[in-house]
């Protein structure tokens, strides 16, 4: 059937109002709701010695995500690598190694001849895509499927949080079956992850906020987007979005690497959008912003409303909600994704079909 807009003025615009149900859908085909449990998997994650994800893009940015989680609460070494680099470059694989591509279409072509290599080198082969019927999808020893449903819009956003969805499922999962994770805590993220959908729906409330902020942003020619943690991918997921359909320049950077040398673009034309939530280094973070908010720049601090004011001129703050730490980048993505679409909007451009690209890249 044909995908329409509806009452929306853009597909992306839908797509990322859509996120509620495609996360709860997502994550449902990993985790029970009812028992609090994550479901088994076929990869016997307690005999993997390491995990390589290999992406494009804005599925690069899930899988890094993905790694902070697998280490985290599964202890299992992740690496994560861009597939254009990681398919010409001759990499070192242990045999214990399961490789993972990302990917919304399952088609993305330096992503497919990785997942072939890595198949062609005995490695055990799993594929997180939202087209099930895609070439990775039949590539892969194992399907790991997204329910995010068609994405139009060029610029991706629900696949995108389907994506780090089922990563952080199946990290728990794999947390479950190393015994890292008990099953008080099972139950404890498995719950943590299910808050996820009403939380995304409380933050599609921060629009208002955000179309201020985009108002300003649009007249910007650089931004930079920091955070520390899965914050960090998240920032330069946000960064990518905005170039994406802005054609505003951006970067997201670690907020504590900014001294090691991106801190001397700061300027006062230069806005910069932190990722905060409460989170073990919201301190780290914010005393990172006060350093840059002292050389002038104009700070955008998203952050929940309980998180103590850091202090320094310059510093606004777009209230998120509170959330469990595992889920953050799932509801900070979506102020991420308005500022860019609102920027868009602002700017005129062509938000579901932005000049020079294409939905899937599937020549090289
Ligand atoms: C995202 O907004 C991009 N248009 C792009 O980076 C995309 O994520 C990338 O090309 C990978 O595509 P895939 O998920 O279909 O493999």
């Amino acid at each position: 059937a044909m995908v329409e807009k509806g009452a929306y003025r853009h597909f992306m615009e839908k797509e990322v109002h859509e996120q509620p149900d495609s996360v709860q859908h997502t994550l449902s085909e990993y985790l029970d709701l009812v028992t609090g449990a994550a479901k088994p998997q076929s990869v016997d994650f307690a005999a993997v010695d390491r995990i390589q994800i290999i992406a494009c893009g804005t599925a690069f940015y899930a899988g890094q995500i993905g790694k902070y989680a697998f280490e985290k609460y599964a202890g299992l070494p992740c690496d994560v690598e861009i597939a254009s680099e990681f398919r010409y470059r001759s990499p070192a694989l242990t045999p214990g190694t399961v490789a993972v591509a990302v990917s919304q279409s399952g088609e993305t072509a330096d992503t497919l001849a990785s997942l072939t290599w890595c198949k062609a080198q005995g490695l055990k082969t799993a594929a997180v895509v939202n087209v099930h019927t895609s070439s990775m999808a039949r590539e892969a020893d194992v399907l790991w499927p997204t329910h995010a449903g068609p994405e139009i819009g060029v610029a991706s956003t629900k696949a995108f949080t389907a994506q780090v969805s089922a990563l952080l499922a199946l990290a728990v999962a794999a947390g479950v079956a190393r015994g890292k994770i008990d099953a008080t805590r099972e139950a404890e993220l498995v719950k943590a992850l299910f808050e996820a959908p009403r939380l995304i729906a409380e933050a599609l409330q921060m629009d208002g906020q955000i179309r201020a902020i985009a108002h300003d942003l649009a007249k910007a020619t650089d931004v930079l987007f920091l955070g520390r943690g899965a914050m960090f991918p998240l920032a330069m997921e946000g960064a990518l979005k905005l170039k994406e359909i802005s054609y505003i320049h951006a970067e997201g950077y670690a907020a504590g690497e900014l001294k090691h040398g991106p801190i001397a673009l700061v300027d006062e034309k230069t806005p910069i959008i932190a990722l905060a939530p409460l989170d073990e280094v919201y301190e780290k973070t914010a005393s990172n912003l006060q350093e840059v908010a002292a050389r002038g720049g104009p700070v955008v601090m998203i952050a929940p409303a309980s998180a103590p004011a850091p202090h320094g001129a310059g510093i606004r703050r777009v209230d998120a909600p509170d959330c469990h730490p595992l889920i953050a980048p799932l509801v900070y993505a979506v102020p991420v994704q308005l500022l860019a679409y609102y920027t868009a909007v602002q700017k005129g451009t062509d938000v579901d079909q932005p000049r020079n690209l294409a939905k899937s890249v599937t020549v090289e």
